[in-house]
């Protein structure tokens, strides 16, 4: 009767423990599985065999947790229990899962460990959840330094414009007090010297507004670029006729045959290179000739711009694209140093490069890449 009793008894455990929707396993004092149920196995992508006296569990954890394991198992050879332990097991595809390992030990009447019973629920949809919320997490402190970086350098470029503005604005003042003087008595030479002063700081008023409203409307990305197909060559020029009209000044040429045609804004192009032409010619005058090249690479053309003047310190060089750096070869020139990182933004944002390569007591050499191809152009 007992022995029918106790068999209907094991076979429903068995049952119960095959059709239970969390995993079971016993390992003997060797550590190898000596039973584990149907989801453990179908967890593991094992089949019985491959497992049953062929595996340890120490087996399919990954290797940083075996130290983790070995320390559990003496846990429970001192008869304590291992509750809600965190696990990364290696199914047999070489994928990973992650579990919640509760385990304990069966002991004889002498205390022997005869096996070990584990328990294991499958949380792996939890950990990646809890990943993705990581990776996000290190996602959205990465984005809010960016934030902060940016309001700082917002700041930093109001407060240095800020002063930029005062110096013209002081003399204009400065001026249109004098001339409203009771008590000083000008000539009319001085008179006319004073106005022409307040419209010649007026005017370097009003670049430096327009300079800073351009610089300003390209990082926030709402400039908008007046794109068509042209022939660099030709824009190149008619840039070069504008800078001589005032400047006087020689320029050569030297250009690869057969250039491409470019698609980009012909008249951003042409500030790019009234930009870069004026600071070789400020910059590098006491050299010679001012020489533009034009050369066709893979997928852009390279436009370079020399001067044989006395090159940008080593110091200067890594600060040229900040806003109004003014490096040491300005001497009396007037300038706001933003020349060059509105040059930069503008072209950067036709998807080309701007770089510089100078040599102290040998000159500086400007270059820009144009790509050939771009922004969604279609080809016919
Ligand atoms: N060809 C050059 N040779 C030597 N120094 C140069 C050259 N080009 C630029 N520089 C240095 O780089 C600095 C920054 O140039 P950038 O064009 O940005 O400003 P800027 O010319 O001073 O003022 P602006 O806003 O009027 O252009 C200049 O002040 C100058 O010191
Ligand atoms: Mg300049």
């Amino acid at each position: 009767m007992n022995y029918f009793r106790d068999r209907i008894d094991n076979e429903r455990l068995d049952n119960f423990f095959q059709n239970a929707l969390i995993g079971i396993h016993f390992l003997n004092p060797e550590r190898f599985f000596i039973y584990i149920n149907e989801y453990e196995l179908s967890l593991l992508g094992y089949n019985h065999d491959e497992l049953i006296g062929k595996k340890r569990f120490s087996d399919i954890v990954i290797p940083e947790q075996k130290k983790r394991f070995e320390a559990h198992w003496n846990h429970i050879l001192n008869k304590k229990t291992v509750q809600n332990m965190e696990y990364t097991l290696v199914c047999k595809s070489g994928q990973t899962i992650d579990i919640l390992l509760n385990a304990a030990g069966i002991f004889n009447n002498k205390g022997e460990l005869i096996n070990t019973r584990g328990i294991i629920i499958n949380i792996s949809q939890r950990k990646n959840l809890e990943r993705m919320i990581q990776r996000k997490n290190i996602q959205l402190d990465i984005a809010n330094k960016k934030l902060h970086e940016k309001n700082r350098l917002k700041s930093e470029f109001i407060s240095k414009a800020a002063h930029e503005l005062r110096t013209p604005l002081t003399s204009i003042i400065g001026f249109a007090q004098t001339l409203l003087m009771d008590d000083i008595e000008l000539s009319p030479q001085e008179h006319s010297e004073f106005l022409k002063m307040i419209l010649s700081e007026g005017k370097r008023l009003n670049t430096l507004i327009s300079d800073m409203m351009d610089l300003s409307k390209i990082e926030l990305g709402i400039i908008s670029l007046q794109y068509e197909r042209f022939d660099p060559v030709s824009i190149i020029k008619e840039a070069v006729n504008i800078f001589q009209e005032t400047n006087h000044f020689p320029v050569n040429f030297k250009t690869d045959e057969n250039l491409p045609s470019v698609y980009a804004d012909k008249n951003r192009l042409k500030q790019v290179i009234m930009n870069v032409l004026n600071n070789a010619y400020l910059y590098g005058k006491n050299g010679s000739d001012i020489l533009i090249t034009l050369k066709s690479s893979s997928d852009s053309i390279v436009v370079g711009i020399h001067d044989k003047g006395p090159g940008i310190s080593t110091s200067d060089l890594p600060h040229l694209f900040d806003k109004f750096y003014r490096g040491r070869t300005t001497d009396k020139t007037r300038g706001s140093g933003l020349g060059l990182p509105i040059s930069k933004e503008i072209i950067e944002t036709h998807g080309g490069k701007l770089w510089i390569q100078s040599t102290p007591g040998k000159g500086t050499s400007v270059f820009f890449s144009i790509p050939v191809q771009n922004h969604g152009e279609t080809i016919n």
